[in-house]
């Protein structure tokens, strides 16, 4: 077969010369003396180079990708983290998560931290609102922590934090209030509960360059309704996690793939008039959901080998 001079050579010469370039990067990192980042290295010139001669990256598409990155890194600073949006958007963050926290009994499965977790956010007690000024539809959220044997685990101090009904969580508002989030521990049995809102959907800051790439791939920057949970427990995995309301019909589109099944939950939706279960007072519709969590122990072995 021949070829003109601008039309590709896939073969033998040209596989030969892409190979030999391939080794020898590998190559050039073999002397690496920390074995992990040896690992890290050559793996990831491993994966780039095969994505790079799969696609046939052009020269242009290349320049493309390198000003894609530098605008990310322009909009980055202490407040927006547009690489960790880049790393969501590309399900990056969710299979790092996933290979971390490995299937385990039927402990509960972890999903993306996002960046709107904020230390030291009120205590409140059992029973208490976390939801402070944030507007939205009253939620009575209650449940147990247990081990995977069916244990109690009481005192386990479990954080949460949700957007307003109004797409917003506090921090976005920039007036120093403090809202929609909260910690509590629970009881002697395990149990916990208080008052949230019912989650509404919001879409993930996407005026920048991870917006444009959503836009440009027909994606939407939605995300799934949810409630921010995180439960830290001595001697357990501390489990980073979510609940998304059943029925939502983002639940398939969530634009950082942070929904798992087992995450979905009943939101039981109340008429006006229905007596909550501590007697508060409530003149409108509220919500109501069960979210049992099961922690694995710390330092847990996976139950299964993961695929190689
Ligand atoms: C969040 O759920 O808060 C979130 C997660 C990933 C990106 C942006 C927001
Ligand atoms: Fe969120």
């Amino acid at each position: 077969m021949t070829h003109s001079d601008a039309s590709p050579d896939t073969g033998s010469e040209q596989a030969r010369r892409e190979e030999e370039l391939l080794e020898r990067v590998l190559r050039s990192y073999d002397a690496c003396a920390d074995p992990r980042l040896k690992e890290l290295l050559q793996g990831l010139v491993r994966h780039l180079h095969a994505f790079i001669r799969d696609v046939r990256l052009t020269e242009e598409e290349w320049q493309k990708a390198i000003e894609f990155l530098t605008r990310v890194g322009r909009i980055t600073d202490g407040k927006r983290q547009e690489f960790v949006l880049l790393s969501d958007t590309l399900g990056a963050s969710m299979q790092t998560i996933t290979v971390n926290n490995q299937a385990y009994g039927d402990a509960t499965e972890a999903t993306v931290f996002g960046p709107f977790f904020v230390e030291d956010a009120p205590l409140i007690r059992l029973g208490g609102d976390m939801a402070g000024e944030a507007s939205g539809e009253p939620c009575w959220v209650e449940g147990t922590v247990r081990d995977t044997d069916g244990n109690a685990v009481p005192g386990a101090r479990i954080e949460v934090w949700e957007a307003d009904a109004d797409g917003f969580y506090d921090v976005q508002y920039g007036d120093g209030r403090t809202a929609g989030r909260a910690h509590l521990f629970t009881g002697p049995d395990g149990e916990y509960r208080f008052w949230a809102i019912t989650p509404t959907p919001y879409p993930i800051p996407h005026d920048g360059p991870v917006g444009e790439m959503l836009t440009a791939a027909g994606r939407s920057p939605m995300r799934a309704s949810h409630l921010h949970f995180m439960v830290i427990a001595e001697g357990y995995r501390t489990l980073v996690t979510h609940i998304f309301v059943r029925g939502d019909e983002l639940l398939e589109s969530d634009a950082v793939f942070g929904v798992r099944k087992s995450l979905i939950k009943d939101f039981e939706r109340l008429p006006a008039g229905t007596p909550p279960p501590d007697g508060r007072a409530l003149d409108g519709t509220w919500s109501k959901v069960r979210f049992d969590i099961v922690l694995a122990p710390s330092g847990a072995a996976p139950q299964e080998e993961p695929p190689h």
